[in-house]
């Protein structure tokens, strides 16, 4: 479903990603681990197409297309989903005017305003959230957690088959996170999607049922796993890796 081949990425004129491959097929889910500043939500940002990532080298394919060819909303219609590690506050936009033009966009006529409140209400009460963040504006004035929520609530709307979450745990309490979770997993068994996950613990692959783990160190990937990598990684943290080349390029075909 998406594949990375050998991709350099600088931004400000550093390299941060060099030769860095992946491969994720349909209904898989992944991870990426490793530590602070090493380029996790860069990879996040250039699947999606932000122009301050600048691609050196290599390539991204996406059901067979050159993602690079495409503009992030080109992007965004293909099916791909980012819910970024601090969600942007959009003033003055709200949820539903943006929900609403983009479905329409989509479909080519304007959706029955009638369907959409009842399927945002529906998923305002999975999400427990207030009907009213559905006309409040884009993550205005919501705390860290209601934002990282909020961006769920435009995942359910939007319907993307490739998901990256990137630190959809950071601010979310114990019971937000399981609420996420458990949201995350029946939108997967109602979808058939991909999703990639960036996160620094655990407990949050285990709950997402997450079968491949990869560890990003000095540009690209150095060791592939399962959730026993996550857990070795917890005790042992990410000394081991610093400072040592990559080990495998393919990492599905262990
Ligand atoms: N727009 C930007 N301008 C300048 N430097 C940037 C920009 N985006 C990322 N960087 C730098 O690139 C490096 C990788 O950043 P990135 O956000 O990808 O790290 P990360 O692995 O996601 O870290 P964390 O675990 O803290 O979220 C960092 O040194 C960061 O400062
Ligand atoms: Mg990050």
């Amino acid at each position: 479903m998406l594949t990375i081949k050998n991709l350099s990425v600088d931004v400000d004129n550093k390299n941060i990603l060099k030769d860095f491959n992946l491969d994720i097929k349909l209904n898989e889910v992944h991870a990426i681990m490793g530590p602070n500043g090493i380029g996790k939500s860069t990879i996040c940002k250039v699947i999606m197409g932000d122009p301050n990532y600048l691609v050196t080298t290599g390539s991204i394919t996406f059901d067979s297309k050159n993602l690079l060819d495409l503009s992030v909303t080109d992007r965004a219609r293909a099916g791909i989903f980012l819910l970024n590690q601090t969600p942007i506050e959009i003033p003055g936009v709200t949820n539903a005017e943006m929900l609403r033009l983009s479905l329409s966009q989509r479909q080519g006529s304007m959706v029955s305003i009638f369907e959409f409140n009842k399927k945002m209400e529906a998923i305002c009460k999975k999400l427990d959230i207030p009907k009213s963040f559905i006309h409040r504006g884009i993550n205005e004035g919501m705390s860290g957690g209601e934002r990282k929520k909020n961006e769920l609530l435009h995942l359910w709307m939007l319907e993307p088959k490739f998901i990256i979450l990137d630190e959809v745990d950071s601010g979310l309490d114990v019971d937000s996170l399981k609420i996420v979770c458990e949201s995350i997993n029946e939108y997967k068994k109602e979808h058939n999607c991909s999703i990639l996950i960036i996160s620094h613990h655990p407990e949050i692959l285990k709950m997402l049922k997450c079968e491949y783990i990869h560890i990003l160190s000095d540009g690209s990937i150095v060791e592939n796993g399962d959730l026993t990598l996550a857990d070795k990684i917890e005790k042992e943290g990410y000394k081991t890796y610093s400072g040592i080349n990559k080990v495998s390029d393919n990492q599905n075909e262990e």
